[in-house]
């Protein structure tokens, strides 16, 4: 079955719809957020996409010439985009990085993110972002949304579908139907799926500025009657007047190992800011299309599916291609593969209501500083520091290039060849 049909419910739609849409490998999982602490270590952890030129800053000048490779499926997206990484709570206290897997119809990605270039369905004009762009969505702070509007794109912009088995419940478009704005309160036997949408209204004339979010905004008015950004066709502001490719984005959270619910029945999944709530989820993009390759694509790529091959406008990269670009952790801490004492960066965990705080007394790795010179080059990815005599649990990384922990399998389940880059106990 193709992706697209399992939109077909709002395919009811009059007008034309075209969009791109491609899988991106993982890059690198690290406390770094160069767009909202440029320079230091990041408070949180975050998984991250694209270009290898990515960093601890970016340059406001960002040139894509200096990324050698990108974890995109098409070669001219050398972007980053970069979000929160979901934990799992254990019932005593400790927490396990919640891995990833594929999304359904993009290949074998290493985890990582499906990206959306979505245009307007009823055919207005997109402009591709300038040079230099850069934004984020959502509040890693906020706690609660009673606050937000009802019927609102900024309501429905971060969402969750909680997966039945073998990507089971998939109905409607994404924030659509059943998906929550929380973190789903039951248990996701196939995973869950983040939705973020950006926003796609800009105000035409700033790049970046300080809170990194106020030169762009949602279209106007209440939703389609699906209840989705999808297929929204609404205006933009007069603020924002210019109406940008709509980029949204998912990321398969591969709950399935982990069956120990509290006995109270609470979720147990929180976010490395330390939501449990979910309504922090956030994204973070640095634009850097080569060229003008993103406003060619825009223009010429019209196929309703988003199938890269269909795009002839782009150059699509394999498998091998996109999973072969990594980046070495610059951290000098284990953040995955093992259950932590607590969070990457100290976050204690915050359910709310109120707007979270900031944890000031922290002895992690270089919170406040920058990375240490001594850990810069020489730290290992966190994978590695596993002893290699531990035998990997149901449903983690066992094999894989570039992998250096454990080969074999808790019992009954053995290692499993996904692909070259990938292998996993089932
Ligand atoms: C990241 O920045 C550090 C410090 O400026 C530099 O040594 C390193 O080469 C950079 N890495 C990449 C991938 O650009
Ligand atoms: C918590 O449980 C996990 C999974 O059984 C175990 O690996 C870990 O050692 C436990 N930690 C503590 C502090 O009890
Ligand atoms: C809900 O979240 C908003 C935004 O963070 C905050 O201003 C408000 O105080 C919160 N409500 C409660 C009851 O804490």
């Amino acid at each position: 079955m193709h992706w697209r049909s399992l939109l077909s419910v709002v395919l009811v739609t009059p007008f034309s719809h075209a969009l791109i849409r491609f899988p991106c490998s993982q890059l690198v999982t690290e406390r770094f957020d160069p767009l909202v602490t440029p320079g230091i270590v990041s408070p949180h952890l975050h998984q991250i996409i694209g270009a290898n030129a990515f960093n601890l800053s970016i340059p406001s000048a960002y040139d894509p010439a200096t990324a050698s490779c990108t974890t995109c499926r098409f070669k001219e997206d050398k972007s980053n985009y970069w979000t929160a990484v979901l934990y799992f709570k254990h019932p005593n206290g400790t927490f396990m990085r919640v891995p990833q897997m594929a999304n359904q119809y993009v290949g074998s990605p290493n985890g990582g993110m499906t990206v959306y270039y979505i245009q307007p369905p009823n055919g207005a004009k997109v402009t591709s972002f300038p040079r230099g762009f850069r934004m984020i969505s959502g509040d890693p702070f906020i706690r609660n949304n009673t606050w937000i509007p009802p019927n609102t794109a900024v309501s429905r912009a971060l969402t969750f579908r909680c997966f039945s088995d073998n990507f089971g419940n998939n109905n409607g478009s994404p924030g659509a139907g059943t998906d929550t704005v929380n973190l789903p309160k039951q248990k996701c036997t196939g995973g869950i799926r983040s939705n973020i949408y950006f926003p796609s209204c800009w105000d035409g004339v700033t790049l970046d500025p300080p809170d990194h979010h106020s030169h762009v905004a949602y279209p106007e008015g209440p939703l389609p009657s699906d209840g989705s950004l999808f297929f929204n066709a609404n205006p933009c502001p007069s603020s924002h007047p210019v109406r940008l490719p709509m980029i949204f984005m998912e990321t398969v959270w591969d709950t399935r190992q982990f069956n120990m619910w509290p006995t109270d029945g609470s979720q147990p999944f929180v976010y490395s800011m330390g939501d449990p709530t979910g309504y922090g989820q956030h994204a973070d993009y640095v634009f850097g299309w080569e060229g003008d390759s993103l406003q060619r694509a825009m223009d010429t790529c019209t196929d309703i599916s988003g199938v890269p091959d269909s795009c002839k406008a782009l150059t699509v990269q394999t498998d091998a291609q996109i999973n072969s670009c990594k980046q070495a952790v610059q951290v000098n801490e284990v953040t995955e593969g093992q259950y932590l004492p607590r969070l990457p960066g100290c976050n204690p965990v915050q359910p709310g209501p109120a707007r979270a705080t900031m944890f000031s007394t922290c002895d992690a790795v270089s919170t406040t500083g920058g990375v240490p010179s001594s850990t810069a080059t020489a730290a290992p990815p966190p994978t590695t520091s596993m002893p290699s005599s531990a035998q990997a649990a149901h449903y983690a990384q066992c094999g894989g290039k570039n992998y250096n922990g454990p080969t074999s399998c808790q019992a009954p389940y053995t290692c499993k060849y996904s692909n070259d880059y990938y292998s996993q106990c089932l």
